[in-house]
């Protein structure tokens, strides 16, 4: 197949792994890519965010599945231009992508369509805001009500700080405050066509920048994948009580949502609730569920973007585990220090189970050098967790980044 694959991170990186590992003879190319994935797949520099731009090369070009990578062509209506080209898409049209687009616009959804998720108020004025701060009370949640690229959100007990951040966000648009949710978080992905969704295995993601869970959120700092711990029928009553709901509401409305509905969850005392949507792949989550996926995963993609997951049987994943490790730039994420040298990936890879998807990289004089915040996702599978565990830190005592950070505490909780 002729795949087009929007995007430049280690997410993409991860689909086009996958789809390589096929060995089905796909001819992929990568729009625009980095240093991982030019040496993986051709690269082209078009700009990812044009629906026209976009539409035209898939068009002149014989591409016959489009995969959309990150959340902001999804938005732009980039999935809208090539779907009306006739070429089939993997992604959400702008309206359907209002799900992650829009805080308020998810909160609708889920309002209508009868889906838990914790109460919230959009402030129009600082005023509200702090009333609505006084409500809720401590821990403060503050969400910035569009997208933010993980920086919208602040959990504090801090009562200024939470003022000041709805201030902020108050200036650049809208926000939340949100009713503060207990309990671990889960990210499941469930494949949609718009009517039907499959549900792909369960990853967790570690959200903030230090061990323990200290330091500010970033886009996520390492995930694995399964989740031993779940409860039976946790993905049962997921897609019964939040992915069938939400897919059906928006079918209902006219905005079919095909493509990767990502649910984020938090299992509190009171049972599971929703968190936020995204309306793609998540990054660093995906470098974990797909190396375990035994599924083709361009026939599923195929199967969601032409509206034929109906009767189609759940994904099947191995019984290996998988563990990611993000290496992060120094200053990340408020002011990463990017253009330093990146060595020892040979070393690293070299090791049994290793693979390392390339997130911020570009080559300078045959060097590979950081380009951004989160610079590597380094990923091992194994027989259990202390096996994958092993093998990643491992990995990342082999490569060097100056000031480079990464949580030595990934996965420990599962590992025996
Ligand atoms: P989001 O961008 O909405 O996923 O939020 C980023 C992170 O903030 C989540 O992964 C949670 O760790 C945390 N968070 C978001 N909303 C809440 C909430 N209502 N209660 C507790 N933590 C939250
Ligand atoms: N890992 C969180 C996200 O992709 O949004």
């Amino acid at each position: 197949m002729r795949i087009l694959v929007l995007g430049s991170g280690a997410r993409e990186h991860a689909i086009i792994t996958a789809l390589l590992r096929e060995d089905a003879g796909h001819e992929i190319t990568a729009a625009p890519g980095n240093a991982g994935i030019a040496l993986a797949v051709p690269v082209i520099h078009l700009d990812p965010e044009n629906p026209e731009v976009v539409s035209d090369f898939a068009l002149q070009n014989d591409i016959e599945l489009v995969i959309v990578g990150p959340e902001a062509p999804l938005v732009a209506g980039v999935a809208d231009a090539v779907r009306r080209r006739g070429i089939p898409v993997f992604g959400p049209g702008k309206a359907a992508a209002q799900l992650e687009g829009s805080k308020t616009f998810a909160k609708r959804i889920m309002d209508e369509a009868g889906v838990p998720t914790g109460r919230a108020v959009r402030a129009g004025d600082l005023a509200a805001a702090i009333a609505a701060i006084d409500e809720f009370g401590s821990p403060y949640v503050i969400k910035a009500d569009g997208l933010a690229a993980g920086k919208g959100v602040l959990v504090t007990d801090d009562r200024e700080a939470a003022i000041a951040h709805a201030e902020f966000w108050l200036g650049h648009g809208s926000m939340l405050v949100e009713e503060f949710l207990d309990g671990q978080e889960v990210s499941l992905f469930l494949l949609s066509d718009g009517h039907n969704v499959l549900p792909l295995s369960p990853a967790q993601d570690y959200k903030r920048l230090a061990d323990g869970d200290e330091g500010p959120n970033t886009g996520g700092m390492g995930a694995y994948s399964p989740l031993p711990w779940l409860p039976d029928g946790f993905v049962d009553e997921v897609i019964d009580s939040v992915a069938l709901p939400t897919v059906r509401q928006l079918a209902k409305e006219q905005t079919p949502f095909i493509g990767l509905l990502y649910c984020g969850l938090i299992i509190t005392k009171a049972g599971t609730r929703v968190i936020e949507f995204n309306a793609r792949f998540g990054d660093p989550e995906t470098q974990v569920v797909l190396p375990r996926l035994l599924t083709p995963l361009s026939g599923l993609l195929l199967a969601a973007a032409s509206g034929e997951l109906g009767g189609l049987p759940r994904p099947e994943f191995s019984d290996d585990v998988a563990v990611t490790v993000v290496l992060a730039s120094e200053g990340y994420p408020e002011t990463p220090i990017t253009g330093r040298l990146v060595t020892g990936l040979a070393t690293a890879e070299a090791i049994h189970g290793v693979s390392i998807a390339h997130a911020a990289t570009a080559l300078s004089d045959g060097a590979l050098v950081a380009t951004g915040g989160r610079v590597l996702s380094v990923v091992a599978t194994g027989a259990d967790f202390t096996e994958a565990r092993s093998r990643v830190y491992l990995a990342l005592e082999a490569i060097e980044l100056d000031g480079g950070q990464y949580r030595t505490d990934i996965a420990a909780r599962v590992a025996q």
